[in-house]
Order: structure tokens, then C-alpha cells, then sequence
């Protein structure tokens, strides 16, 4: 297998939130990367800044479809698939179980058969806690059984299935990353984004999902990017599974939403829809063991409240360029 200059690594969903600053880490590092997304939830902003950068290529295709991959394997000898792209809209999933089926689950199981074909042997996958469902212990990689709560967790859970099957068939090397809420800039989706994007159409109150008191471990992507690479560099067993969260137990969506009013528009009444889930498929609360990941030599730096005030002024000065400096 060819390595440096002349292969490449692959990112899917290079023009996603996760995707691209993936890129940018893989591109920082010396490599060449192609990356591929078909632009549905990511956007061509997200990796425009790499216009012009000759170790980056970028190819806009449907990974669902079987057809598009095996062409972009056969441009250049790839040594490692990072699986970024899936359906992030976890709702969207709930009300059409087609939208994971084709985006989180074909696009595995697509891409495993390219590799399979074209002799690529290493994939990195970003899961999910998604796929733990709701338990109420603390929950390790070895937590069971695992029963989703969402067509999303269940499409992590059997992309993750098919990846262990292909571990056992062909694969090198298989790392599976089960990523807690992960916050940040160029963010596509997510409660702080989705906040900021209610205040924009209504500054008269913020409607918040549930009652507020759903609590969660919160990862900035900077963060998740260092211990995914990390993982990737020391754990050399054929297949590799490991949560990546904070340390802490997380913060509360009233929280965040009292630090999303603090940094745009402090007084604004807030209204809870009530409920104990903010949707139909939302675990709300769920408490991350990071041990094996420790265990390799990772700690996080932020908690999850220091991740959420980062996050919201970054993704607050995106949505208002022209603050920037006043
Ligand atoms: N952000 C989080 O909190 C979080 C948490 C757990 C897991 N994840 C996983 O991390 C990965 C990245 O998520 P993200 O937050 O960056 O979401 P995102 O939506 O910004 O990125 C996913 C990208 O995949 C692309 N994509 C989707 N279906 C595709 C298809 N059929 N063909 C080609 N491209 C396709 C989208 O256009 C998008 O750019 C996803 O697998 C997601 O499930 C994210």
C-alpha cells in the first residue's frame, strides 16, 4: 500500500461541521485528501478556504448510490476512508426512516464495498452515542444491550455491525469513534445552532425543545478532531471502538440556552415546549465513561459548559460577521 505524497486519505462528508475540520486537521498534518460530501446538509462555504490548495480535491456525489465511490477510489491509491457523512438530523430520520436508511446506513455499507473492491483497508467511522439508546448507567464500550431509540442510532448501531463484519473479512484496521454532542464552528445542525437560528426569525422569546432539564455531555470539535486522531495513532487492534466526551457528567439545555441569551439578546423570556424529551428519538440524559480513551494518554481540556461558551460565541459570530471587532 502506497503511503505519504502518494496516496490519499478520504474524507466523506468533507463539507459537513465534523467533515471539514477534519480536513483541514488531516490537511495541516501533510496529507492529501479527497473529499466528497453531496452537499445536502454540508455546504461548499464549509471548505472554501481550501480553493486553491493542491493537496485538496473535492468531488460532489450521492454516497447512498453504489455507483459513486469505486470512480473516486480508482484516482488515486487511498490508504484510509474516514466515514463522516451521515443524516445529522436525527428528526428528520424519525419522520422518514429512509433519510437514515440511505444516509447513515448505505453510505456504509456503499463504501465498505468500494474499499473492499479498490484493496483499501483502513476505516475510521464516526458513531454515535445514538446507538447506546437510553440507559441510565454510566455507559462504556462494553454498555449492553444496545437498543436505539432512533432510526438514526439503529443505522449507527448497524453501520457499525457491518464495519466489525468487514473487520473480520478484509479490513486492516477499523476505528469506531461513538461521538458525544460535538459543538463548534461551521456547526450545519445542533441546539446552539438551532437557537441562534430561532432568535433570528423571533427575538421576542426562544422556544426551547423539552423542558430544559435535559442534560448532556457537550465535546468542542477541536477537541474531537485531537482525540480521533490520537485514537487512530495508538490503538492498533483490528477493530477499534471508543467514546469520546468530556469529562464531565455535561450541562443542561436550560443552561445553554440561558448562554446563548447572555451572549445575544440577555432579558428574552424563554419558552419550554415541556416534557421530559425535547423529541421523539432525544435521550435526555446520558452519562459517558471516557476511561479507555484516558487510558491512551487523551484528557479534554474543556468541560462541557466551557465547550458550550466557546461554541456559542463562534457559531454567534458566523451568524453575525458584521459584530465582529464592535
Ligand atoms: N455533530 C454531532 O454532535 C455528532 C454526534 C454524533 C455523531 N455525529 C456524526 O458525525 C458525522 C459528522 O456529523 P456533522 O455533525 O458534521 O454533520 P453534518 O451534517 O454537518 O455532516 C455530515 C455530512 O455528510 C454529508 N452527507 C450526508 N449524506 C450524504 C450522502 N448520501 N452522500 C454524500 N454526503 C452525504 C452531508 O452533506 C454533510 O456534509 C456524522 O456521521 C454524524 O452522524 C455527529
Amino acid at each position: 500500500m502506497a503511503s505519504g505524497m502518494d496516496s490519499a486519505t478520504l474524507v466523506l462528508g468533507a463539507a459537513g461541521f465534523i467533515g471539514s475540520h477534519l480536513t483541514d486537521r488531516l490537511l495541516a498534518s501533510g496529507e492529501r485528501v479527497i473529499g466528497v460530501d453531496n452537499l445536502s446538509r454540508g455546504t461548499r462555504k464549509n471548505i472554501e478556504h481550501l480553493t486553491g490548495n493542491q493537496r485538496f480535491e473535492f468531488y460532489e456525489a450521492d454516497l447512498a448510490n453504489r455507483e459513486a465511490l469505486p470512480g473516486i477510489l480508482a484516482k488515486m491509491p487511498v490508504r484510509t476512508v474516514w466515514h463522516m457523512a451521515a443524516n445529522s438530523d436525527i428528526p428528520a430520520g424519525i419522520a422518514d426512516p429512509n433519510v437514515d436508511l440511505r444516509d447513515t446506513f448505505q453510505t456504509t455499507f456503499h463504501a465498505l464495498g468500494a474499499m473492499r473492491t479498490a484493496g483499501v483497508l483502513r476505516i475510521a467511522f464516526a458513531s454515535s452515542s445514538a446507538v447506546y439508546g437510553a440507559h441510565e448507567q454510566i455507559l462504556t464500550e462494553d454498555t449492553g444491550p444496545l437498543f436505539p431509540i432512533s432510526n438514526y442510532g439503529a443505522m449507527k448501531l448497524a453501520s457499525e455491525a457491518i464495519i466489525s463484519a468487514a473487520a473480520e473479512s478484509f479490513l486492516e484496521r477499523a476505528w469506531i469513534f461513538r461521538f458525544p454532542n460535538v459543538i463548534g464552528p461551521r456547526a450545519t445542525h445542533g441546539i446552539i445552532y438551532d437557537l441562534l437560528r430561532k432568535l433570528q426569525i423571533t427575538d421576542n422569546e426562544l422556544e426551547v425543545l423539552g423542558d430544559g432539564s435535559q442534560q448532556k455531555p457537550y465535546l468542542h470539535v477541536s477537541e474531537l478532531v485531537d482525540a480521533m486522531m490520537l485514537i487512530c495513532a495508538k490503538s492498533d487492534a483490528r477493530l477499534n471502538c471508543y467514546n469520546i466526551g468530556p469529562a464531565d457528567e455535561g450541562t443542561t439545555v436550560r443552561k445553554i440556552a440561558e448562554t446563548v441569551l447572555q451572549h445575544t439578546s440577555p432579558g428574552t423570556p424563554i419558552r419550554y415546549t415541556g416534557g421530559r424529551r425535547g423529541w421523539v428519538g432525544d435521550v435526555p440524559r446520558f452519562r459517558y465513561s471516557i476511561e479507555k480513551l484516558r487510558a491512551l494518554g487523551w484528557s479534554p481540556r474543556m468541560s462541557s459548559q466551557a465547550a458550550v461558551e466557546l461554541a456559542v460565541e463562534e457559531i454567534h459570530r458566523e451568524f453575525y460577521p458584521e459584530t465582529v471587532g464592535v
